[in-house]
């Protein structure tokens, strides 16, 4: 039986929550070709390669920012030139990567304007300001970066979820290079 298709009693320790400090650590992709990956994760976005395994004969690559082992991984072990992820099935609709603070999403906004790969869209989300493009395979790509904790929910404690969309351009035009 799969998890979640019945409740049924569980020890008490089974109840407790997972783990604060646990965390997404990266994420690993089937792409249809690894070298026009690397052109978006590497080149547009700044990714470093920690590890590529193709002259070992193992067809994926290690990417992460800073001195992390990875972010993300990406793959052919299907084979290059599969078939892109269907948008109509289920599956990953995007990945989010936090940037520290405004002013280096903006960075990475202009980054991606000089590569020659904007971003399509951006929104406001009240805790988070996040834009959004797609990368080589179709996959969902967010950068964003967080407000400070105490504009995350409203007076009553509650999440704040809205989604004002808003030209990413605005970021760029910031008199600090931060914009929104
Ligand atoms: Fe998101």
């Amino acid at each position: 039986m799969k998890p979640g298709t019945a409740r049924r009693k569980l020890p008490s320790m089974i109840n407790e929550p997972v783990h604060p400090a646990v965390r997404i650590g990266h994420v690993h992709l089937r792409v249809v070709d690894i070298d026009r990956s690397l052109g978006f994760y590497r080149d547009a976005l700044g990714f470093g390669v920690v590890a590529d395994g193709r002259p070992m004969g193992l067809p994926a690559v290690f990417l992460a920012a800073g001195d992390y082992h990875h972010h993300i991984g990406l793959n052919t072990f299907e084979g290059a030139g599969a078939p892109p992820p269907d948008p109509d099935r289920a599956g990953l609709y995007h990945v989010a990567f936090v940037y520290p603070d405004r002013r280096e999403l903006a960075k990475a906004v202009q980054r991606l304007v000089d590569y020659g790969w904007p971003p399509d869209h951006a929104t406001d989300h009240g805790g988070t300001v996040s834009v959004y493009l797609d990368d080589p395979d179709g996959n969902g790509v967010e950068l964003c970066y967080d407000r400070p904790r105490a504009q995350w929910f409203d007076d009553d404690g509650r999440p704040i979820l809205k989604a004002d969309h808003f030209d990413f351009h605005h970021i760029l035009d910031h008199p600090d290079n931060g914009g929104r």
